[in-house]
């Protein structure tokens, strides 16, 4: 990914460079006021002349003297300036990007607001997956955003210093999710997770026989239809400052659904390597959480397995018992999500954190409900779902909460075990009975559920700085509510 760097005015006047600026429909430019006002009037008059508005997605190039030297100017249009916020800012950053990455080598931009966005938009635009094959090798190398005020300098230095630390987390969980399935084994998880072990964290890998002892049976279960081990993986970052709040983020490891006996139809299938985007995002937190050193104590666990129909696999109708002493029978061996996470949380309840929360690729009725650009959220804490939304507000990464309706906690009593894995009520409220399933395992501590089915891996276009393909959700998110804490 490409980073940005500040660069100051006064070194603009020695450099070349391309310039880029973003205008609001009404026609303002933002961050010309180091312009002389004789260029600001040339600049907007060379713009109109090109027909170009500021429309959101408006894109101009013209040609004109500016800081002394003939200059290639980029216009990017932000829309209408009262609906423009910061994410305005990504979307148009992330179209300059896709306009300018094959054709300009230096590119200086001028703004004076949403410098954060602005360079999270860039970077996050300039990801590009090439585990297996090189992309299109990207003209562009430099990258300033111009310092107007030299006052202004170091805190643009820390502004853009943590937009590349939520990069860096964001491309981690794109690169873990595209990767093929058959090259993330959860033991590959499990290893990655172990090089973060350092100043300040430390990784346990619970294997099969620790699981065991532990009387994780539900995870386990998952578990028995693949040939591949499962890990259950539990991160600790300790904050240098002294504190009594602890908080866990647990994630769903499902390194490919096939459905295990409950097999999907092929259609159904394409995207699951998809379905370890939770514990992707879990990783990636963990990879910068000493660089982003929240105040909090944080655990980070996931459950990594694959759910395969091998010779062992679990069965519909099996009954398994989880660390709680819950037992579960098995309808459905496709709502596997909830089972591993059912561990999972006990382990993470048995931290006693102030707050959990859980991320997981967890229902197709939840894509159902809000789509691909909308996370749903349940919890049984108003603080921590609120807290959630709030942060996902400061990402632009939407949630919507959806109620944890009491009566709907009888579809799932078992027959012959305390709780089903499926609601005897088919095609209604898949999302919410997954959640009322997973509340059954955090006891009295304070947790919050994102499903993120629809979020985590889009098939299609999803923003100009969300390339196909897995988008990175709800990695920063997760990074704003932990230094939220
Ligand atoms: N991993 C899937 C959910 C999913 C669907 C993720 C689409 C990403 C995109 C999950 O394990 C699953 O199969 N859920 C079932 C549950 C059903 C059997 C109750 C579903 O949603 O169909
Ligand atoms: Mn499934
Ligand atoms: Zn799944």
């Amino acid at each position: 990914m490409i980073a940005t760097a500040p660069l100051a005015l006064k070194a603009l006047l020695d450099s070349a460079a391309d310039l880029a600026v973003f205008a609001y429909e009404d026609g303002a430019v933002t961050g010309a006021k180091s312009l002389p006002a004789k260029d600001r009037a040339l600049l907007a008059e060379k713009l109109k002349e090109e027909g170009f508005k500021g429309g959101a997605k408006d894109v101009a190039r013209v040609d004109l003297p500016l800081f002394g030297k003939p200059r290639r100017v980029f216009a990017v249009g932000l829309g209408k300036r009262k609906s423009a916020g910061a994410e305005a800012f990504r979307r148009a950053a992330g179209i300059l990007l896709g306009a300018v990455r094959g054709k300009r080598e230096t590119l200086a931009i001028l703004c004076s607001e949403n410098i954060s966005a602005l360079a999270e938009g860039l970077t996050l635009a300039s990801y590009k997956y090439e585990e297996y094959k090189k992309g299109d090798e990207d003209k562009l190398k430099n990258l300033y955003l111009v310092v107007q005020d030299p006052a202004a300098r170091a805190s643009t230095e820390k502004t853009l210093a943590k937009v590349a630390l939520y990069a860096e987390a964001v491309g981690l969980a794109r690169d873990l999710v595209n990767r093929g399935p058959s090259d993330k084994t959860p033991q590959s998880l499990a290893d990655l997770a172990e090089t973060f072990s350092g100043a300040g964290v430390t990784v346990a890998v619970i294997h099969k026989a620790q699981a065991e002892e532990m009387g994780m049976g539900a995870f386990l279960g998952v578990a028995r239809g693949s040939s591949q081990p499962p890990v259950m993986v539990h991160m600790v970052y300790t904050p240098k400052a002294k504190t009594k709040k602890r908080v866990a983020l647990v994630g769903k490891g499902v390194t490919f659904d096939s459905g295990g006996l409950s097999i999907k139809p092929a259609a159904s299938m394409e995207e699951m390597k998809c379905d370890m985007a939770g514990a992707a995002a879990v990783i990636a937190v963990f990879k910068v959480i000493a660089r982003l050193q929240p105040k909090a104590e944080v655990h980070g666990i996931f459950a990594a397995t694959y759910n395969m129909p091998g010779p062992d696999a679990f069965k519909p109708g099996d009954v398994l018992k989880a660390m709680n002493g819950k037992t579960i029978e098995v309808w459905n061996t496709d709502a596997e999500g909830r089972l591993i996470l059912a561990d999972a949380l006990c382990l993470a309840a048995k931290q006693e954190p102030q707050i959990i929360l859980d991320m997981a690729t967890l229902t197709g009725a939840v894509v159902f409900a809000l789509g691909s650009k909308v996370a749903g959220l349940m919890g049984n804490d108003r603080r921590a779902v609120q807290s959630v939304i709030a942060a996902g507000k400061r990402a632009d990464e939407p949630y919507c909460e959806l109620p944890l309706v009491e009566d709907y906690k009888e579809h799932i009593k078992g027959n012959i075990a305390e709780l089903l894995n499926i609601s005897k009520v088919r095609g209604e409220a898949g999302a919410i009975i997954a959640g009322l399933f997973l509340q059954e395992f955090v006891g009295a501590v304070p947790w919050a559920h994102l499903d993120i089915a629809g979020t985590a891996f889009s098939g299609g276009d999803y923003n100009s700085y969300t390339p196909k393909g897995a988008t990175g959700a709800p990695v920063r998110t997760l990074l704003e509510w932990l230094e939220a804490l």
